[in-house]
């Protein structure tokens, strides 16, 4: 037995679905990650991979840049936990204020969940409303909030504080929003929703609309934040909220996250009001801590250079027009998604603005795509997104394009189906329906 089969032995034995989150790689089609460097990773048995997962966003420098790895292995060696200020998490906290339009001050918190939810807590401490808008397929992390609609095991007073918006329908949402408009605290959105653009005005409307009702403007920026834009998609698309939520490239590959916006807001938190009703608990025991903030100095620093948007804008631009390019010669309605350093596609006839016409999209495909990619080398969360990198070179491209064109061949003639379902426990999935998109 090999040692990658044996170790996937073990993950199913003690990993629940061999996962440690949400995220399962495709029976038949695990891999043991053991190493990367910059649009690199390999498997345990030292198969290379051209890697579109990038740890779910934040190693937007590729993986192991030496200055990410230089500013941490100094700090590690200085105390990588002090729970007290430390000077990396204070410019840190500075560069984030400099950079992001609507923020004036910044409370850390350690994953991009934390944010969400402590930004939902300081919009209800500020407003005195409990309820708050979030829009449907839209992903704010694990907490109750943001999982009211899609999760077991959550308890109904969360569920029931949480009304769901179609995502791109400003008329909708408005409807959603003045049918109870002075019980709301806060709407919440993914300026740009997993892979899909907001429409021209959504976000605009959404600005309005919620400050003609006192309701306060959340962006979840972990995705989108240094990301879009230096400035994030509030400098992107020009649209600036009272509070925003970032995680992922802040942390440089290490946890760390943090709520920005309005002082109003965010001196709720300040731990000298505690034992006062104006007082809103924001702490955690990893919240500013160095490690991670040294680790994000060190991203912004090289995000900061000449260029560096502009390369990540025409490397994503890149892919995109492949992608189009290749679904379009083989003849299967696609839909290419994404902004920048994010891009996926999806088999569908129609375009895709929203939940439900993503939700209409051909997965079959997407999953028999997967496998044969990853087969091929090319590591990717194909349901959900590709990031990119700035070590992504055109070349890293290029043959991901070709990779992505052979794969799709093998779908459509039933061969990656059959392989792919043949291994594990094997969800059949039949070539012929596959082939319908
Ligand atoms: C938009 C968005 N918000 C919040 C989160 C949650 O962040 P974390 O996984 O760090 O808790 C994610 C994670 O992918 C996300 O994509």
């Amino acid at each position: 037995m090999g040692r990658q089969e044996e170790l996937l032995e073990l993950a199913y034995r003690y990993l629940p679905g061999a996962a440690f989150g949400a995220f399962a790689f495709p029976e038949g089609a695990e891999v043991v990650v053991a190493g990367g460097r910059g649009s690199k990773v390999w498997d345990v048995e030292g198969r290379e991979y051209i890697d579109y997962i990038l740890g779910s966003g934040p190693m937007i420098l590729g993986h192991a840049h030496p200055a990410v790895v230089r500013a941490v292995q100094e700090q590690i060696a200085q105390g990588s936990s002090f729970y007290a200020l430390n000077e990396a998490a204070i410019r840190l906290a500075e560069k984030i204020v400099r950079a992001c339009p609507c923020a004036e001050a910044v409370k850390f918190a350690g994953t991009g969940s934390e944010a969400t939810y402590f930004a939902l807590r300081l919009a209800r401490a500020a407003t005195g409303r409990e309820e708050v808008v979030k829009f449907e397929g839209g992903y704010h992390g694990h907490h109750d909030y943001s999982m009211a609609d899609e999760s077991a095991g959550i308890p109904r007073g969360a569920r029931s504080s949480v009304l769901v918006a179609p995502f791109n329908d400003l008329a909708g949402t408005a409807a959603v929003i003045e049918e109870q408009a002075d019980d709301i605290a806060a709407v919440i959105v993914e300026p740009l929703q997993r892979v899909i653009p907001p429409a021209p005005g959504f976000l605009e409307g959404l600005r309005a609309l919620t400050s003609r009702h006192g309701i306060l403007l959340v962006f979840d920026e972990v995705v989108t934040g240094f990301r879009l834009a230096y400035g994030g998609a509030q400098q992107f698309y020009g649209v600036v909220p009272d509070l925003a939520c970032y995680g992922k490239i802040i942390g440089g590959g290490l946890p760390l996250a943090a709520v920005a916006g309005r002082r109003d807001i965010l001196d709720l938190a300040n731990p000298r009001r505690r034992g006062t009703k104006e007082y809103a608990w924001v702490s955690g025991t990893f919240s500013g801590n160095p490690l991670g903030a040294v680790a994000g100095l060190a991203v912004l620093s090289e995000l900061e250079k000449p260029g560096a948007y502009q390369r990540l804008h025409a490397i994503g631009d890149r892919l995109r027009a492949g992608l189009g390019e290749i679904f379009r010669r083989r003849g299967v309605s696609a839909q290419v998604l994404g902004v920048g350093p994010l891009a996926n596609v999806y088999s569908s006839p129609e375009p895709i603005c929203d939940y439900r016409s993503l939700r209409r999209a051909d997965m079959r495909l997407t999953q028999g795509l997967w496998v044969e990619l990853i087969r091929r080398g090319v590591m990717t969360n194909l349901p959900a997104k590709l990031y990119l990198s700035l070590a992504h070179t055109d070349d890293d491209i290029d043959r991901t394009l070709a990779m992505f064109d052979e794969s799709l061949r093998a779908v459509l003639d039933g061969v990656g189906i059959r392989e792919a379902t043949g291994t594990r426990t094997g969800s059949g999935t039949s070539p012929s329906a596959v082939r319908g998109g």
